[in-house]
Formats: C-alpha cells, sequence, structure tokens
C-alpha cells in the first residue's frame, strides 16, 4: 500500500512551508509531507534510518535537486550533529512510527497479517531484532517490557506463553503464542497480539528513548518562531509529547503560577494546540486512524 501522508493540511498549515523557509522532516518515510513542502516552495531537510527510505530520497533530489532538498539516513536522536551541519529550521515535523511500506513488506517482520521473519527494526543494518529479544530475555524483563511498551493488560500471561514456546522466528510464531496465552483472534475484533508487537517494534527502535533526544533538541533546531508538529499513533508516545510541550509552555507555566523563578530555558514554546483526523480521511486512510497532532511555537531566544 502506498503510504498517504496523514493530516497533511493541518501541517501545512502548522509549519507554513514557503520560499526562504526551511523544513526538517525528521521521519521521511516515502516523503508524503515533503513532497508537499517542496511544492510549496520551501528547502527540506530529511531524515530517516530506513535504507528504503533513502533510496525514495535519492530519486526525489535527483528530481528537485540538492540546493532545495537533503537527505540524511541517520536517527533522529542525532538531529543536533545535522543542524550543525545544515542550519536552523522553521519547521520540524516528526510522524512517529511506521510507514505502510514498510507494515506491508513481510520481510521486515512488523506485521502479523501475513508472517516474515520477526525483525522490526527500522533501520535492518544494525542493532538487534525482535527475535533477538523475545527468544533471550528473561520471562519477568520480557513481562516488563510488555507492559511498559505497549500496555498489554495481561502482560504476565503473554510473557509466559512467549517463554514456552521458544524458540520464536517468525512474526506468525509470535501471533500464534500470543492467541495461545489470551484469546484467539476473530475477524473484526483487535488482534490480540496487536499490543505485544507495539511493545517489541518501541523495544527494538528504542522509541522511548530516541523521541526523549529528539524533544530534548527542538531548541537547538528550530530558530525563534520554528514550529514543531508531531504525529503520534499511540497513547503512551502522545502522553511523551503533550507533557513536553506543556512542561516547557509559556502560558501553562503562568496559570500554574510558576512563571516566576523559573530559568528562561524551561518555558520557551507556545502550544498551537492539538488534531485528529476527520471521519473522512479516516474512511480514506484507515491508518490514520489512531494519529494525534500536537504543535508548538519556540518564542525567542533561549538562554540556557
Ligand atoms: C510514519 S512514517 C513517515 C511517513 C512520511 N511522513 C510520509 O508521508 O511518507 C515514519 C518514518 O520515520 C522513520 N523513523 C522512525 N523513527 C525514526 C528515528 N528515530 N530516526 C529516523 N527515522 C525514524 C521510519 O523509518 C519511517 O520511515
Amino acid at each position: 500500500m502506498e503510504h498517504v501522508p496523514v493530516l497533511l493540511e493541518a501541517i501545512l498549515s502548522m509549519l507554513q512551508p514557503a520560499p526562504g523557509r526551511t523544513v526538517y522532516d525528521a521521519t521521511f518515510g516515502r516523503g508524503g509531507h515533503t513532497r508537499a513542502f517542496l511544492e510549496r516552495g520551501a528547502r527540506v531537510v530529511a531524515l530517516d534510518v530506513d535504507p528504503a527510505a533513502e533510496a525514495e530520497a535519492q530519486r526525489l533530489q535527483a528530481e528537485v535537486g540538492s540546493e532545495r532538498f537533503r537527505f540524511h539516513r541517520v536517527n533522529f536522536s542525532d538531529l543536533g550533529k545535522v543542524v550543525s551541519q545544515e542550519g536552523q529550521a522553521d519547521g520540524l515535523l516528526l510522524d512517529l512510527g511506521i510507514s505502510s511500506p514498510q507494515v506491508d513488506q513481510a520481510e521486515r517482520g512488523f506485521s502479523f497479517q501475513q508472517s516474515g521473519p520477526l525483525d522490526m527494526r527500522m533501520d535492518p543494518t544494525t542493532g538487534m531484532s525482535a527475535a533477538d529479544l523475545v527468544n533471550n530475555l528473561s520471562e519477568p524483563e520480557l513481562r516488563n517490557l510488555l507492559r511498559d511498551g505497549g500496555e498489554d493488560r495481561d502482560p504476565g500471561k503473554i510473557a509466559r506463553g512467549i517463554v514456552r514456546a521458544r524458540p520464536l522466528g517468525t512474526t506468525a510464531d509470535l501471533a500464534t503464542a500470543v492467541c495461545r496465552a489470551t484469546r484467539p483472534a476473530r475477524p473484526g475484533i483487535k488482534h490480540p497480539a496487536t499490543r505485544t508487537f507495539l511493545a517489541l517494534r518501541r523495544a527494538v527502535n528504542r522509541e522511548g528513548e530516541v523521541l526523549d533526544q529528539v524533544l530534548a533538541s527542538v531548541p537547538k533546531v528550530l530558530r525563534a518562531g520554528g514550529r514543531l508538529a508531531v504525529l503520534t499513533y499511540h497513547s503512551a508516545e502522545d502522553r511523551v509529547v503533550k507533557h513536553w510541550i506543556r512542561g516547557h509552555a509559556e502560558e501553562e507555566k503562568r496559570e500554574m503560577g510558576m512563571a516566576f523563578g523559573l530559568p528562561n530555558a524551561e518555558r520557551w514554546v507556545k502550544a498551537l494546540g492539538e488534531e485528529v483526523p476527520s471521519e473522512e480521511e479516516i474512511s480514506k486512510n484507515p491508518r490514520a486512524r489512531s494519529a494525534r497532532l500536537r504543535g508548538a511555537e519556540r518564542l525567542g531566544e533561549v538562554s540556557s
């Protein structure tokens, strides 16, 4: 399936790509949002860890030229380093999670819909795969991973089921082990392994840690007046973004009566509100269903 960019209009009005402005797309994917930024005349600097995204970015660069579009195959936790080379941004997009082609390619191991090797690495050239984790972690370690990463309702039962079913080689092996430990999959009802797969994907790609790192680099990335837009697809991730914005937003601090005595570096953004896709967008693109967009604008200079 093609990757359809989620909440595109809302993101365009938040980030306002235009000639003379630089927008960072830290999750290039298949370039859906990037293409729209370029069409509106902005210069785009894009990042993605996935070699397949890099191949797409190379095609795009051949079309539009390196003055308008630059790509770095790095983790967005290294965004600060890229900014040292490419300069600050007027807009930064984080469209978290995985792209439709990543889900659809069985060999990437993200999906229980079709069996593939239990991989789940966004960058398949490095790091531990999901198979390494499910086959080597202890039962308590697995239970904690499932509880924290996907909010599985019965992580203990699932961890036990996984340990009993070892060794697991494929996404089908894992889905079967989870169904045996919980309940059978039924059409029209959320698959019992959904949260297990989410938790493993988050652990394999250290998603919580790199999100904290990229958010910490935002003061370096955005110039004054620059805007951040973050699309999340599950509640744990949305919570992190919401708290980060609230924690740094000037208005919130004032409301809480904490404006005085706080270092400037800690209140330097204005929250831009949140949006979710319309029913119409969801009916055209079911993968937009759980998306939530939050934005923030950088206020003045940060004195850190
Ligand atoms: C939801 S897709 C983005 C889709 C894109 N906005 C589009 O319209 O085509 C997320 C992309 O971000 C990449 N990604 C996720 N986490 C990343 C990270 N920590 N560093 C760099 N890229 C990451 C994934 O490989 C994936 O290609």
